[in-house]
């Protein structure tokens, strides 16, 4: 299974992805939780990529681009992997395909969750994510069974710095501008296919899966 789950930010990729990795044992990649991550550690990537994620822009693609290349070369990888956020710009999708041919993977399939803008900025306010293990939650849609507290851990729940509405409404341009034209680029591979995110999510899951299923 080598997947890329595509969407305009909000639109479930990361609850998605959570239940594939869950299900299926491989590995996720998200460029989102990895510049996430070195924010939280301080490291010099993390204070670049932080500039561009409060204000909702993207991180510049060499950057994105470089921790892919690493992240895809883990042996773990070989034995399947979802990519969740990336590629989000043409400049992207052609590294990737450079990057994998070098591995020698082929893609197995392109899903594209598809919400509309005023769905997702219901679902991006009202997410949150668990400190302590990165589970994701929605105050209406997907809470807790103790407000506050993960279910699976315990640990504190938080909100995203960039779920504030003016990055927000960045996030949606940029997606618009940047990465919804990669729908496009994958149509003409062949490998594409779309999915309503305007349905619970275990429903949403079974369309992914299905879809998945269809291409293998
Ligand atoms: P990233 O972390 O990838 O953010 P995003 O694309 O904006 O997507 P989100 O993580 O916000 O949403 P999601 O689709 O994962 O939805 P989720 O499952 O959480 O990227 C953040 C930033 O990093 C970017 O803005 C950019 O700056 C940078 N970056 C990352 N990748 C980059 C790249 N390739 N190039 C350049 N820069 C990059 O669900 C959302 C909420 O809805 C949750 O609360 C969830 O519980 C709820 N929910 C999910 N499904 C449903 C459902 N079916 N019904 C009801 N509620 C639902
Ligand atoms: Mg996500």
């Amino acid at each position: 299974m080598y997947v890329l789950l595509m969407g305009p930010p909000g639109a479930g990729k990361g609850t998605q992805a959570e239940k594939l990795v869950e299900e299926f044992k491989v590995s996720h990649i998200s460029t989102g939780d990895m510049f996430r991550a070195a924010v939280k550690q301080g490291s010099e990537l993390g204070k670049e990529a932080k500039r561009y994620m409060d204000a909702g822009g993207l991180v510049p693609d060499v950057v994105t681009i470089g921790i892919v290349r690493e992240g895809l070369s883990k042996p773990e990888c070989s034995k399947g992997f979802i990519l969740d956020g990336f590629p989000r710009t043409e400049e992207q999708a052609i590294a990737l395909d450079g990057i994998l041919e070098g591995l020698g993977i082929k893609l197995t399939g392109v899903i594209n969750v598809f919400v509309s803008d005023d769905e997702l900025v219901n679902r991006v306010t009202g997410r949150r994510i668990c400190k302590a293990c990165g589970a994701t939650y929605h105050i209406k849609f997907n809470h807790t069974k103790v407000e506050g507290i993960c279910d699976k851990c315990g640990g504190n729940l938080y909100q995203r710095d960039d779920d504030k509405e003016e990055a927000v409404k960045n996030r949606l341009k940029a997606y618009h501008s940047q990465t919804e034209p990669l729908i496009e680029y994958y149509k003409k591979q062949g490998i594409y296919k779309e999915i309503t995110g305007m349905q619970a999510i275990d429903k949403v899951y079974a369309d992914v899966k299905a879809s998945l299923t269809e291409n293998s």
